[in-house]
């Protein structure tokens, strides 16, 4: 199978990505971590340093970096899914790492590093979007495989659910929201569904949101599911773009991104990296535009060229990964700034 996706380009690769990650599946209750060797390799973890995994999930990155940065080291993993945290939390060794994990915002990460009296740390990494574990439970909400509540929170003490912003938000909101957080090309109709069905009942469960996008895509799941089968490629499920856009507005991806991209440099010390997996392309260029920006003021002395991508291996093990983007950044030395 590898070498059959191998040399594909354009089109047909990307249907090959589409109907890889259309399988997705991860033995349940773990999580596989994406580009590791990617990861480790460019960004170095050595003996004695200290590592913030923004993203701490089920621990497999962070068991990594501690292997590297070893009994002198330092790991500080956050994440604000508090219940995921806490069982990571009992599970994993680090090799002898110090480790200490926080339940919050990887926005927060200036006031975690205060909090540990650190004034920086040598690595920032962060593997965004939501784990395998999430995805896979369906009382979340967050995967349109299972019938659910339409909860998505991330973090439970965030107030608004996925069924209250299809409830509150105005039409054009919801329609800006598709197409900015998932390119959904139907979103204005997608939009439209929604606020015309929750004239009639509230949109609450997981089931009613996947029948609406196939309404108003009109097409019906019985004569999808038959063209994945007859299908070389497969293809997206339809109400994969809308499930993504959703579960971003309600945990606030984006501004949080922004956040870490304008506090990272300040919390590095000299010699520092921060490296980002992306799995979407509006956070993909919001990296991309910072470290572009960083090292043009010369706050970063050099920067990933290009998004490294997974190869066609990882996606065959891991057809989640598909969409996974990574770049990263090395903080300049003192002294070599343009300021
Ligand atoms: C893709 S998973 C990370 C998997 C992890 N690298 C591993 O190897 O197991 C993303 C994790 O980041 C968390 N997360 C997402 N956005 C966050 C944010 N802004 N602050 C803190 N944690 C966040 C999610 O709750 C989830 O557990």
């Amino acid at each position: 199978m590898a070498k059959e996706f191998k040399n594909k380009r354009g089109p047909k690769r990307r249907a090959a990505r589409g109907q890889l990650r259309a399988k997705g599946k991860t033995t349940p209750g773990t999580h596989v971590p994406v580009l590791l060797q990617e990861v480790l390799a460019t960004l170095k973890p050595q003996p004695g340093e200290i590592v913030v995994d923004c993203t701490l999930g089920y621990g497999a990155h962070a068991v990594e970096f501690g292997r590297k940065i070893g009994p002198e080291g330092r790991l500080i993993g956050l994440d604000m899914d508090g219940g995921e945290l806490a069982k990571t939390q009992r599970r994993i060794g680090i090799g002898g790492a110090r480790k200490i994990f926080y339940h919050k915002n990887f926005s927060e990460i200036a006031e975690v590093l205060k909090a540990e009296k650190l004034e920086g740390c040598d690595i920032i990494f962060a593997d965004l979007g939501v784990s395998s574990m999430q995805v896979d439970n369906a009382d979340r909400g967050i995967s349109y495989k299972s019938d659910g509540p339409l909860d998505m929170r991330m973090d439970k003490r965030l107030e608004r659910t996925g069924a209250d912003l299809l409830t509150t938000l105005s039409q054009d909101e919801l329609s800006k929201a598709l197409w900015e957080l998932s390119d959904e090309p139907d979103h204005a109709r997608i939009a439209e569904w929604i606020v015309n069905q929750r004239r009639v009942t509230p949109i609450t469960q997981v089931s009613q949101l996947v029948r609406l996008v196939f309404n108003a895509k009109g097409i019906t799941e019985r004569t999808w599911q038959k063209q994945q089968k007859t299908s070389r490629f497969g293809s997206l499920h339809p109400a994969a773009r809308t499930f993504q856009a959703l579960r971003i507005l309600v945990n606030d991806e984006m501004k949080s991104l922004i956040t870490l991209l304008e506090v990272a440099p300040s919390c590095l010390r000299p010699g520092g990296r921060i490296g980002i997996i992306s799995f979407q392309s509006g956070e993909d260029r919001l990296v991309k535009q910072a470290f572009n920006q960083g090292l043009q003021e010369g706050i970063y002395e050099t920067i990933s060229k290009d998004a490294i991508r997974p190869r066609t291996k990882e996606i065959v093990t891991n057809p989640r990964c598909s969409s996974a983007r990574f770049r990263w950044a090395k903080i300049s030395a003192p002294g070599t700034t343009g300021s």
